[in-house]
């Protein structure tokens, strides 16, 4: 089985597409509006940019490396991080700055809002960009980076702009996935204070148009999508492309707007360009603090999910001009899914549904209902929703990339796990007992059908369904759901196409 994964895990790579030349501040610098931050774990984001792009740590030994690029002015070194990483988990630690300021992005602590944070996880979000491997950083909640006191970023009504590329199937209404200006205390100094892009669907000043998810201006107790913070744009209905560009720039006196398009192709649409907010006083002016965060709002509330593969901040406002070639250099790397995976097997990416094979309960597969793990019957006439409650991708193992994970389906970011022994569909929260009770590792059906998946803290304890709940259980023990009455048949399951592909 190991060799399996091993393999489903090398992904073959499409096309080289031809990259247009001037990387993003390569052109904001000849636009005047200079780069003051930039990071990415994808690529660089200067043509003559040959340093480190992230760091790193592994779970094994608490090692870490810093992860390069492959040339000058190219991409990460992905295959340095594989052989670091192998056989066991690995976190990103910094975001370096490929700017000289030394903006490097490292694990946010505690805020006013929110405990301290994980680093996410580097081998989450594998994707293609010139055409080759590398990791994106997926947030999964309860992650984020800080740098307090950035240098040359924006402060008290200065001029900037910034942009990143994230994803429109990754996201949720929490607050608040931002990447951007904050405070320098880890806490809500008052309105203006923030000056960054957020990119979720949480509707702070509703209505909103659509369902989302939308770029919007976090400027500090609200999420602006106009001067009056509501959406006056009835087109803009919010952005699901896989990979999303999205823009914010602000004259820090009495001008904002905010951009977004497919970072795979076309250009950007403007969806405000207007006045600062003046019916809530602090806006305009504005008072950055010149701070830089990812993944989390400016108090550390990080319930948000989402995912970041680049982004820089400029001083001074970008032109429309140079946001467009910026925008033409993104769509020109190719940000793309690896290979596609076919459903239904425990390839890594793939899409399953896990079916009981104990012959009272053929037709009943493992499906999330109010956060809980319980097995129902899905058919092909079952309501959406249940069939989305009955799929799960598979991901590398949280706590050992020899073994798998279970995300759910329409639940981004939230895994199986189990606590106290039974099973539970919760949001990764980057802690390491988190990653253990969420890794399984798949061996041959103990029934001799399908297959066995052993728990990676208890691995004497397989997932099994018992009065239709799930739990990991031993063959024999203290709790009724051990029972050793059909237990070979409960702990196997067929791993089935996806009930929703
Ligand atoms: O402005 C929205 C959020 O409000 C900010 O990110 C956070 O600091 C505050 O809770």
């Amino acid at each position: 089985m190991k060799n399996v994964l091993l393999l489903a895990g090398i992904f073959a790579v499409s096309a080289i597409p031809t990259i247009v030349s001037a990387a993003p501040c390569d052109t904001y610098a000849a636009g005047g509006t200079p780069c003051v931050a930039a990071h990415s774990t994808t690529r660089a984001l200067f043509s003559a940019f040959d340093g480190a792009l992230y760091q790193v740590r592994r779970a094994s030994d608490n090692r870490t490396l810093n992860i390069g690029l492959t040339g000058p002015g190219g991409f990460a070194d992905s295959a340095a991080q594989d052989a670091f990483c192998a056989s066991t988990t690995c976190v990103i630690t910094i975001i370096f700055d490929q700017t000289t300021r030394r903006n490097d992005l490292t694990i946010e602590p505690a805020g006013t809002a929110g405990p301290a944070n994980a680093g996410v996880p580097a081998d989450a979000l594998p994707v293609t960009a010139g055409g080759r491997m590398v990791y994106g950083a997926s947030f999964s909640g309860r992650m984020g980076y800080r740098k307090t006191a950035a240098n040359g970023v924006a402060v008290n009504g200065q001029p900037e702009g910034m942009y990143m590329v994230t994803s429109g199937t990754h996201f949720n209404n929490r607050c608040c996935f931002d990447y951007g200006n904050v405070e320098v205390p880890i806490a809500d100094t008052g309105n203006g204070h923030m000056d960054a892009i957020y990119f979720g669907t949480l509707c702070w000043f509703p209505p909103c148009n659509g369902s989302g998810p939308w770029v919007m201006a976090d400027l500090e107790n609200g999420l602006f999508q106009s001067n009056d913070g509501v959406s006056k744009n009835t087109a803009n209905t919010g952005n699901r492309a896989p990979y999303v560009t999205a823009m914010l720039k602000n004259n820090g006196q009495n001008f904002f707007a905010t951009k977004d398009g497919n970072a795979r192709s076309g250009g950007l649409a403007t969806r405000y360009s207007g006045a600062l907010p003046t019916s809530r006083p602090g806006y305009s002016p504005m008072h950055q603090e010149g701070s830089i965060v990812l993944g989390t709002g400016g108090d550390n509330s990080n319930g948000s999910i989402g995912s970041f593969f680049e982004g820089a901040m400029t001083a001074g406002v970008p032109s429309d001009a140079t946001e467009n070639a910026v925008q033409a250099n993104i769509v020109s790397v190719g940000y793309g899914n690896p290979s596609p995976v076919a459903g239904g097997t425990l390839a890594i990416g793939s899409t399953i549904s896990l079916r009981a094979t104990t012959a009272c309960c053929t037709t009943r597969y493992i499906r999330h209902q109010n956060n809980n793990a319980v097995t129902s019957v899905l058919s092909a006439a079952s309501v959406a929703t249940d069939k989305d409650d009955g799929t799960w991708i598979v991901r590398r193992g949280l706590a050992n990339n020899a073994c798998v994970s279970f995300e759910s389906r329409n639940f981004p970011g939230d895994f199986l796990r189990h606590q106290n022994f039974q099973l539970f569909r919760q949001p990764m929260d980057g802690t390491a007992l988190f990653r253990t009770d969420a890794t399984f590792c798949p061996q041959a059906g103990r029934s001799g059908q399908g297959t066995s998946f052993a728990s990676f803290n208890f691995p004497t304890r397989f997932i099994r369904h018992f009065n239709n709940t799930v739990f990991i259980a031993s063959n024999g023990g203290p709790n009724p759901f051990d029972a050793t009455a059909s237990w070979a048949a409960d702990v196997s399951w067929v791993v089935s196409t996806p009930w929703t592909p």
